[in-house]
């Protein structure tokens, strides 16, 4: 069984991943980890992650390893999602998530564009979401637990801004698939948005979201 969560920043959708591979006993990609860790390449290399050319060089020598804390950092997520509008870098990072995807007995990943690109043939899709306000409130909650000084309407606009860009790309936009389920995490807690997101994966074939 293969499952998408897709959705925009700190919707909840890592979260619900996490939970749904526990219940379910499988195996689990944070997608966007493989980004961050371009960003993160190219930023500790001195390059720009604007840059295809620097973007891509970074790219083809990914190391396997995905577990440095500081890849959970806002500079990495920034330049992730820069590096992530080139499609050289998308294409490099293909296989390794195709591979994953449809690894004997399933998977699931997480990340912007899982049901539209790398398993559009998933068992099962959700598209996890939640209000701008909503989400930059939990990321700024989180970096504070991490005893870093941040305000809410600078997280805010960053929140937007990676929106924007990761909506507006041209390369695999952040969009709904059309047989996606739509999970909107606004006014749930954690418990109830992870309850929900096992009530829709156990429901599947989902009826289209926009039906
Ligand atoms: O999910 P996370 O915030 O860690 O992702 C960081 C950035 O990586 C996103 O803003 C997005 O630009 C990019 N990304 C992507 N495709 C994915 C996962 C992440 O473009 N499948």
């Amino acid at each position: 069984m293969i499952i998408a969560v897709d959705g925009p920043a700190a919707s909840g959708k890592g979260t619900i991943a996490k939970a749904l591979a526990h219940h379910f006993g499988l195996p689990h990609l944070d997608t966007g980890l493989l980004y961050r860790a371009v960003g993160l390449a190219v930023l500790e290399a001195g390059g720009d992650p604007a840059s295809a050319e620097d973007a891509l060089q970074a790219a083809h020598h990914l190391s396997s390893a995905l577990d440095d804390p500081g890849l959970k950092s806002e500079a990495a997520g920034k330049a992730a999602s820069l590096v992530s509008a080139h499609p050289g870098v998308r294409a490099a990072l293909l296989d390794r998530q195709k591979r994953f995807a449809e690894q004997p007995g399933g998977a699931v990943l997480d990340g912007r564009d899982i049901g539209t690109v790398i398993a559009p043939h998933a068992d099962a899709k959700l598209f996890v979401t939640a209000s701008p306000d909503v989400r930059a409130q939990r990321r700024c909650d989180e970096l504070i637990g991490m005893g870093l000084d941040v305000h809410l309407a600078a997280v805010l606009n960053d929140i937007r801004a990676r929106d924007e860009r990761d909506s507006a790309r041209s390369a695999a936009p952040l969009k709904m698939a059309d047989d996606a389920a739509l999970l909107d995490t606004s006014h749930l807690s954690i418990k109830e948005a992870i309850a929900a997101a096992i009530a829709l994966a156990e429901d599947r074939p989902f009826t289209a979201a926009n039906d």
